[in-house]
């Protein structure tokens, strides 16, 4: 948290440098090209790309994942039945878990043992409510082992000293013998867990400790030291600067680039910017052209902490997580503000699907993320109200981009026409395609254009296809969303507006649209 006030100015500077072609001026005929590039194959696109981040943050975990054992919403040992399915079903790879700021100030102590007996805290930075710890490792562990996923566990460098971190790792995930193995034990798990990426910390620059960036590398080495996983390798993630300050990254790999397996960024979509933040529905078209260019600065801050990460890692054996992303919008009129409750719509979706194609032209350094957060905090997959829940537009992204998971990404080169609002101006169409691991070829399109449909005219080299059937999703207005009355809104519809012949593919894509070819 804290962060400052990126001017429109900065908004369109950051645009030109995206890596696409201008079509056409404005006011010519809309017509983008793309070249597939089947024959020269691409990294692997991690499925740790498409992880999810779960704060002790509103309505995140409590109510949003965990209602307890005595609830009366139907629940699996305490866990919601509908949020379980519904993540089962798009897959999620990872969890990062406890924060964000919160982590900060965790202490994994006060989440074990009876659920009756663990301390009442504050939640100085969501809101000042309290937080009783019922969900802690076990439930967490518990949570991620349902689902599937694998467990980002964020350690607390800005409030706690290295041997708490070292403890809480050797509970987590010693094999047996030591008394912190035979307590986990005690509190009903034998087993050792797996923490296949630890966190070395959040945001240290600023609520994880307000630390310059010499001196938090030279802690990160510290706790990196001594946390010890008694159960396989742990990736160990250094904690990022604020968004552009490639200087921090410089510092930390140089630093700690020894000690650590992963480098943090958070970039999130904010509208007005951190201290003016806009409405989530609702608003005018020069709010969604900004939406759009504050999105695509993705590929611009990857690109120039990737070059920093390239000095010190040429061989890029070190992960870029880009582990905190999505739209942060004004407070849902009504809710606690310090609960970040937003209303998901098409917009959200574009921006899903503008991020989810620049991670995947990224492949080789960003091999996971975490988008924030991933039930009812800022840019939601769920949102939950007591017993209903409904699934948003983005989670309807996660669900089409499901085939690029471990899938091998095909470059693709892309000639856009420029879709432009006031002072915002950005390519209208993007693209990303991949390989999947049964050797299928999809093709994920956005065109963040609201008004005006883009012909799309692809080359498509090394794919043989003779057929291609596709899902959209779109919807009637710029903030079309699902609601706990009208869920099913903003949903994916089979999409016909795309026909192959022999190397070339044509598509129409309808404005506002997230679209997925599956070719055969
Ligand atoms: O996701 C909300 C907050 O945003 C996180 O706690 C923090 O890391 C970031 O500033």
């Amino acid at each position: 948290m804290r962060r400052g006030f990126m001017s429109s100015a900065l908004v369109v500077l950051g645009l030109l440098a995206a890596p696409v072609t201008p079509a056409l001026a404005q006011g010519e005929t809309p017509q983008a090209t793309v070249t597939v590039r089947g024959d020269t194959p691409g990294p692997r696109l991690y499925r740790q790309v498409f992880g999810q981040f779960a704060e002790h943050l509103g309505h995140g975990i409590y109510e949003g994942i965990w209602v307890g054992e005595k609830s009366s919403i139907p629940n699996d040992h305490g866990y919601r039945k509908d949020v379980l399915q519904a993540l089962r079903d798009i897959k999620v790879p990872l969890v990062r878990w406890p924060g964000g700021c919160f982590g900060d100030e965790y202490h994994w102590r006060d989440g074990i043992g009876p659920r009756n007996k663990r301390p009442v805290k504050i939640n100085t930075n969501w809101g000042g409510v309290n937080e009783d710890n019922a969900f802690g490792t076990h439930e967490f562990m518990g949570f991620v082992e349902k689902l599937g996923a694998e467990t980002y566990v964020s350690l607390n460098v800005g409030s706690a000293p290295p041997s708490e971190g070292a403890q809480w790792v050797e509970y987590m995930t010693s094999p047996n013998g030591s008394t912190l193995a035979k307590e986990r034990a005690a509190n009903g798990h034998a087993a050792p867990w797996k923490v296949e990426y630890l966190g070395i910390g959040n945001e240290l620059w600023g609520c994880g400790g307000n630390m310059r960036a010499d001196y938090a590398a030279d802690v990160t080495n510290r706790y990196a030291q001594f946390a010890k996983s008694g159960n396989g390798k742990m990736i160990k993630i250094a904690s990022g600067g604020l968004e552009d300050d490639v200087a921090w990254t410089d510092t930390m790999m140089r630093v700690a680039g020894k000690y650590i397996d992963g480098y943090s960024l958070h970039y999130y979509t904010i509208p007005g910017g951190f201290n003016a933040k806009k409405q989530a529905l609702g608003f005018s078209e020069v709010e969604w052209a900004e939406t759009i260019a504050r999105t695509i600065k993705m590929e611009e801050l990857i690109t120039k902490h990737s070059a920093v990460m390239d000095k010190y890692d040429p061989a890029k054996t070190k992960w870029l997580a880009v582990d905190e992303w999505g739209t942060w919008f004004a407070p849902a009129p009504g809710s606690n503000p310090g609960f970040l409750v937003q209303q998901n719509s098409i917009r959200d979706a574009v921006v899903a699907g503008l991020n989810l194609n620049i991670f995947a032209h990224h492949a080789d350094r960003v091999k996971l993320t975490a988008i924030a957060q991933m039930v009812n905090v800022l840019q939601a997959m769920l949102l939950t109200d007591g017993p209903r829940m409904v699934k948003t537009p983005t989670y309807w992204v996660y669900d089409m981009y499901k085939p690029w998971q471990d899938a091998t990404v095909l470059p693709t080169d892309l000639s856009s026409p420029w879709y432009n609002k006031d002072q915002y101006v950005a390519p209208a169409v993007s693209v990303s395609a991949v390989r999947d691991t049964a050797g299928q070829v999809h093709i994920g399109l956005v065109n963040a254009d609201p008004n005006r449909a883009m012909p799309v005219s692809m080359t498509l080299t090394g794919v043989q296809a003779s057929s291609v059937a596709g899902r959209i999703l779109t919807g009637a207005t710029m903030d079309a969303h699902n609601s706990f009355d009208q869920p099913n809104t903003v949903v994916p519809q089979p999409f016909t507006g795309a026909q192959v012949n022999g190397g070339t593919l044509s598509v129409s894509l309808p404005p506002k649209s997230v679209v997925v070819l599956d070719l055969r």
